[in-house]
């Protein structure tokens, strides 16, 4: 299951992201959290130090890596560097599985002992002043971004994405790539703006979204964010002395965490898992299509010199049962 946490800066998106990572550890889920924010913070919410987490090599800054082995034997793809973020795989591109060792885990990943059980970190890596606004820095979430148009994950394994709302994932198409978006929102205006974007996104490319409300305090903010967002609003979290401990270095087992709040996670757990239902390989490989198509013309083609059309194989469908080239 691919899923994703959203929204405004400071809503609470690494925490919720690092919960729900915890969450499924706890259900000894096989996962891969994937820090795909400007901000770096997942690897220290899971526990690390900020050295430790500092040292967490970046998927950015492997990318001729990452391009070559999903490459493979695809005919199509002449060679990494004609390979873009949106470059969709074929017959003969190396496909990842979640629970797996292979040469993009060895290089980039970092596991994390969490509950009693492994859980692999991705992190995109850090963004300079100098990365901003220039082709890199799409590039570097673009890792993320090819890593999950070749996973074939099935229905007990997780990867979870700690992700802004910026533009840059509506242009590229990321916003598609998911089971499940839980859009974090504050009961604040700003927070509930965010959500409005995103589900106008969304809603021509029918990805689920639900609304996750963060540090709620009481009956009137629970009932703001109802009338903002109506029925999208999943479940809510209020203030956490938990994750105020953990802030503080004074980190409590997870089985401390408020009763109300692991209530919340158990539904963010179970919507995740019913979100099975709705996958559908097809749409995901089109979609995918789509969105390359797109980026290959307003700017892929110029830059690659060639035209990128012309790496799509027109009878590939993802899916879980594709096999692994020998
Ligand atoms: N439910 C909560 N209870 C207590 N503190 C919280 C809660 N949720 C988030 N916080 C705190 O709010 C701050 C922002 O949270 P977090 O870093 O998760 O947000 P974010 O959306 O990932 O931010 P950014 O956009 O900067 O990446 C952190 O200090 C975090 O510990
Ligand atoms: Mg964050």
């Amino acid at each position: 299951m691919k899923i994703a946490f959203v929204g405004k800066g400071g809503s609470g998106k690494t925490t919720l992201s690092s919960l729900f990572v915890r969450r499924l550890a706890t259900a000894r889920r096989p996962v891969i959290a994937v820090d795909a924010d400007i901000n770096q913070h997942l690897g220290v919410a899971l526990g690390l130090t900020e050295a430790e987490a500092a040292d967490v090599p970046s998927l950015g800054g492997r990318l001729p890596l990452i391009k070559d082995y999903l490459r493979g034997a695809n005919p199509r793809i002449a060679s990494a560097e004609t390979m873009i973020k949106t470059t969709p795989p074929g017959e003969g591109s190396r496909l990842l599985r979640v629970d797996e060792d292979n040469p993009v885990y060895d290089a980039c990943g970092r596991t994390l002992t969490l509950e009693g059980s492994d859980v692999r970190l991705l992190a995109t890596g850090p963004f300079t002043e100098a990365d901003l606004g220039v082709a890199c820095y799409h590039s570097k979430v673009g890792a993320v971004e090819l890593c999950l148009n070749h996973l074939v994950d099935g229905r007990d394994e997780y990867m979870v994405v700690d992700m802004t709302a910026g533009s840059d994932s509506f242009a590229s198409g990321m916003f598609t790539r998911f089971d499940m978006t839980f859009l974090v929102a504050e009961p604040t205006r700003k927070g509930v703006a965010v959500y409005r974007q995103y589900r106008e996104y969304a809603a021509d490319y029918d990805v689920p979204l639900r609304v996750v409300g963060n540090k709620v305090s009481d009956p009137d903010d629970v009932a703001f964010l109802r009338d903002e967002v109506g029925d999208d609003l999943l479940v809510t979290l209020g203030h956490s002395d938990w994750v105020r401990a953990a802030e503080k270095g004074r980190p409590l087992p997870f089985a401390e965490l408020e009763e109300g709040n692991r209530r919340a996670l158990d539904v963010l757990y179970e919507t995740a898992d019913a979100s099975y239902e709705r996958r559908d390989w097809e749409r995901y490989t089109r979609q995918m299509v789509h969105f390359h198509l797109k980026n290959a013309e307003s700017w892929g083609n110029a830059r690659a010199g060639v035209d990128l059309a012309a790496q799509v194989d027109p009878g590939f469908v993802l899916a879980e049962r594709t096999a692994q080239p020998v």
